[in-house]
């Protein structure tokens, strides 16, 4: 190696990426700024309890959200809506014991900000020092931009989430796709260049055109995450429940299911039961003499 040629470590560097790149620390907003640049794209999952999240971080799943949607899919709700911050909390706090890589951000529910940029930093706060996460997530464009700005100053990275915001569940009478129109889509626009401006890091697209997606992402230096946003935002999240097949009924048209789990848990409890009931387990090998 002659001076001018770069060390393994420089190497390393120049070459790493949120796959396989980072894997002895965990993912930072710097990583996910970077990727950015590159063009790399990534994926987050949610996630609500250390055992599950230990699997994606394995898995290398750079960022995992511990959403509010833990309301309807982990805690037997109809909507996000009754989640607490205790609740977050205490789901956010397993989370982060149960992973080394991924970044985790947490959701601050329905009623933890709204009402002022102080409530929105002391629920943060209590998210980052209670349960370890390393970013927020609140929903809003506009109308969240003071709040964010006043956590980014205090040193909490923020990740923003416009388009259809569950949490506004009542005030739009179900989850329509967000954005369509002249008039909502340059609002989806102020929205994302406000939370920009504002400093979030990025930025989730829920149930917007994937045209306009496109559009926002082109138009703005922070990643976009999208879910029901096309293909060319710069990351994808989805609902781990319902990627897995876990989830009960229909799921909505822009998740891909990638596996069926609800079938093999059930199988395997059937299969359980069955054994039980015939007296096949628990057979010698299960038992102490
Ligand atoms: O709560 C959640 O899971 C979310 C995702 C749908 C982005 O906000």
């Amino acid at each position: 190696m002659n001076a001018s040629s770069p060390s393994p470590a420089q190497n390393q560097a120049a070459t790493a990426t949120l796959y396989g790149g980072v894997t002895n620390r965990r993912i930072t907003v710097r990583d996910l700024a970077t990727a950015k640049q590159r063009g790399e794209k990534w994926s987050m999952l949610t996630a609500y309890d250390a055992l599950t999240a230990g699997v994606f971080d394995e898995a290398g799943i750079p960022v995992l959200l511990v959403g509010d949607s833990a309301g309807n899919c982990h805690l037997g709700y109809e909507t996000t809506v009754p989640v607490t911050m205790d609740q977050m909390v205490m789901l956010s706090a397993a989370v982060v014991r149960g992973t080394k890589r991924a970044m985790i951000v947490a959701d601050l529910p329905f009623g933890s900000y709204q009402e002022s940029p102080a409530q929105a930093m002391r629920n943060a706060a209590r998210l980052m020092k209670e349960a370890g996460v390393g970013a927020v997530k609140l929903e809003g464009g506009e109308r969240s931009a003071r709040s964010i700005e006043l956590l980014v100053e205090a040193g909490v990275p923020v990740m923003a989430h416009i388009g259809l915001t569950p949490q506004s569940v009542h005030a739009f009478g179900g989850y329509p796709v967000q954005g369509r129109g002249d008039e909502a889509a340059h609002q989806l626009l102020r929205d994302a260049k406000a939370v920009q401006q504002s400093g979030a890091f990025a930025v989730v697209l829920e149930a917007v055109p994937a045209e306009l997606a496109a559009q926002v992402t082109e138009q703005l230096t922070i990643p976009t995450v999208g879910i029901g946003g096309g293909p060319d935002t710069d990351a994808q999240v989805l609902v781990w429940t319902d990627m897995a097949g876990m989830t009960a009924g229909r799921v909505p048209k822009f998740v891909k299911q990638y596996a069926d789990l609800r079938t093999v848990l059930g199988d395997a409890a059937r299969a359980f039961a069955e054994d039980v009931r015939g007296g096949a387990f628990p057979a010698a090998e299960h038992s102490f003499h």
